[in-house]
């Protein structure tokens, strides 16, 4: 505790900051998981004025928890002020899906959110923000929030692919009883939805191709993508709540890879689509990716199989057809 730290705080705001998420969020970005032990915080939180008095408590415990890189915490409804300045912004308020609710009904409800943030990102953020988008259906809030957003790099407004790609490690480690350390080169494309494809053809275990360790492309088909693909539904129908504590981990885990770098070994990011692989260009999509201090690149040069190249177009139409739904909100 209490190490001495030369580095300047950096503002860190964060929208939905009562919520589910953002309880197990805060206290991890403000213990320096997310931007590094020697990094300090600002918070900016926003919530809804209905929140508020929650959010005042929330804040009370982090106070409590006298996190020495916590130095300070604006409390907010006010999406300018949530936003001032901000070098990072992590936009986890909207309405979750419920139980029997398709991804696809969140769609115009949430729409509204992400036009109105944009807007106050591009007022008022740092030109070089990181933003991260948590709130759902994330790809498409995210191509909405940079339309509003025309100061701020594409580059840098995310849609959080982490929690496919961490399920779907987890679960070859379990079927194959590696670590998960010891998995690399996996990666989730497209959307993150049912559509997704989590994708094993390129991933090592142990340094061995990860389908001949596994030896059952059937388990492959028929198990392991669904599992992933369906994860979060299946949580919503365990909990009766959607996944909170596992989300929070994947935004740390995007932030600090983005941040501070993946040292060579790939992620999953949703970032605007360059037309590489064939995919539309201005949608949000996952692709695997590296990335350096502050920027990542897709890699390139895959041989995608036709299998790939089938499972990228299913979930390309699902982006561009969310796309089309929200079109005139665009104007
Ligand atoms: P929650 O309902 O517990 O919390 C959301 C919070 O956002 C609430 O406190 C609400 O008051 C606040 N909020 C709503 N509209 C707001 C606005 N306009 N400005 C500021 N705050 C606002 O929900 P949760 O479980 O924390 O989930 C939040 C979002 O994250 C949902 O959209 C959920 O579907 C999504 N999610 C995404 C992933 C992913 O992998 N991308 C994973 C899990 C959940
Ligand atoms: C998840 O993947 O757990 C979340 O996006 C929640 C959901 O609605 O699926």
């Amino acid at each position: 505790r209490g190490f001495a730290t030369a580095k300047q705080p950096v503002r860190v705001a964060v929208t939905g900051a009562s919520g589910q998420i953002g309880y197990s969020l805060l206290f991890r970005i403000a213990s320096g998981e997310m931007l590094g032990k020697d990094q300090p915080v600002i918070l900016q939180l926003l919530e809804l004025p209905a929140a508020l008095n929650s959010l005042k408590g929330v804040s009370m415990e982090l106070n409590d928890c006298a996190f020495p890189l916590l130095h300070g915490i604006v409390q907010t409804d006010d999406v300018n002020k949530a936003f001032e300045g901000a070098d990072y912004a992590l936009l986890v308020g909207a309405k979750p899906r419920s139980k029997g609710m398709e991804r696809g009904d969140l769609l115009k409800a949430n729409a509204q959110i992400f036009s109105a943030q944009g807007k106050a990102i591009n007022s008022n953020a740092n030109k070089d923000v990181k933003v991260l988008i948590v709130g759902n259906p994330a790809n498409t809030n995210a191509m909405i929030t940079s339309h509003f957003a025309p100061k701020i790099s594409p580059r840098n407004i995310h849609a959080m692919m982490r929690l496919d790609h961490n399920r779907g490690i987890s679960q070859l480690a379990e079927r194959t009883g590696a670590k998960v350390d010891d998995i690399t080169n996996f990666a989730v494309w497209g959307n993150h939805s049912a559509t997704q494809y989590p994708d094993v053809t390129f991933t090592k275990i142990n340094g061995k191709d990860a389908k001949s360790v596994i030896n059952d492309d059937k388990w492959i088909v028929e198990n392991f993508i669904p599992t992933v693909q369906q994860r979060g539904a299946a949580i919503i129908a365990a909990r009766g709540l959607s996944s909170a504590a596992s989300a929070a981990g994947a935004a740390i885990d995007h932030m600090h890879d983005w941040a501070l770098g993946t040292n060579g070994s790939w992620t999953s990011f949703g970032v605007p689509s360059e037309g590489k692989y064939g995919i539309d260009k201005n949608v949000w999509f996952g692709f695997p990716v590296t990335a350096t201090k502050g920027d990542y690149s897709v890699v390139e040069g895959l041989k995608l199989d036709e299998f790939a190249k089938e499972r990228l177009a299913i979930t390309e139409k699902e982006l561009k057809g969310e796309r089309e739904a929200i079109a005139a909100l665009l104007d």
